[in-house]
């Protein structure tokens, strides 16, 4: 059984990660507009790792039927420096406000598999404020993101790039477990 307000907190967790996925990809097309094609790919990566934070809170969902959802979600950025900064804002909600709550809430009402997703999240959004920072270190200079190749763990979502490890520091996943940009 899965309590409900852990189960709340993972409806709402699939549906902060889901629009992520979607405004990174639309952020990434915005980028190769501008120009800037490792921003762009980066989005592109992060998106995937956020596709998997929302698989991986979905399968821990267990109500059936309809629901009606609500999730965080930032609006209004219109250039790549201005979507990097809701993207830099929006990690930081996860890491600073959302996911250390939605987890000592798991962990409180002993939902194990639930604290188990929202760390790997929580773990992975670090990984994703940094690359953003970076990139938007080198877009408000006027060029691209100067970026190797960008690896996703298809486990937790952790991003890193260039050197890919030996084994996910957040999941222990092996470096097959990764997906390259
Ligand atoms: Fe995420
Ligand atoms: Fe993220
Ligand atoms: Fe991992």
């Amino acid at each position: 059984m899965v309590h409900q307000m852990t189960e709340s907190n993972l409806i709402s967790a699939y549906c902060g990660e889901s629009q992520a996925h979607m405004r990174y990809l639309i952020f990434a097309h915005r980028a190769t507009g501008e120009g800037y094609s490792n921003i762009s790919r980066l989005f592109i990566a992060v998106a995937h790792a956020e596709r998997i934070h929302a698989s991986n809170h979905y399968r821990n969902i267990i109500v059936k039927g309809g629901q009606t959802t609500v999730g965080g979600a930032l609006f209004g950025s219109r250039s790549t420096i201005e979507d990097l900064q809701h993207g830099v804002e929006g990690e930081r909600h996860e890491i600073e406000e959302m996911y250390p709550a939605y987890i000592a809430v798991a962990k409180d009402q002993k939902e194990y598999g639930a604290e188990i997703t929202f760390k790997y999240a929580w773990e992975a959004e670090k990984t994703h404020v940094t690359l953003y920072e970076k990139a938007k270190q080198a877009a408000e200079q006027k060029h691209d993101a100067q970026f190797g190749k960008i690896g996703v763990c298809e486990v937790c979502g952790y991003t890193v790039e260039q050197e890919i490890p030996e084994k996910c520091p957040i999941c222990n996943a092996k470096k097959e477990k990764f997906v390259i940009f």
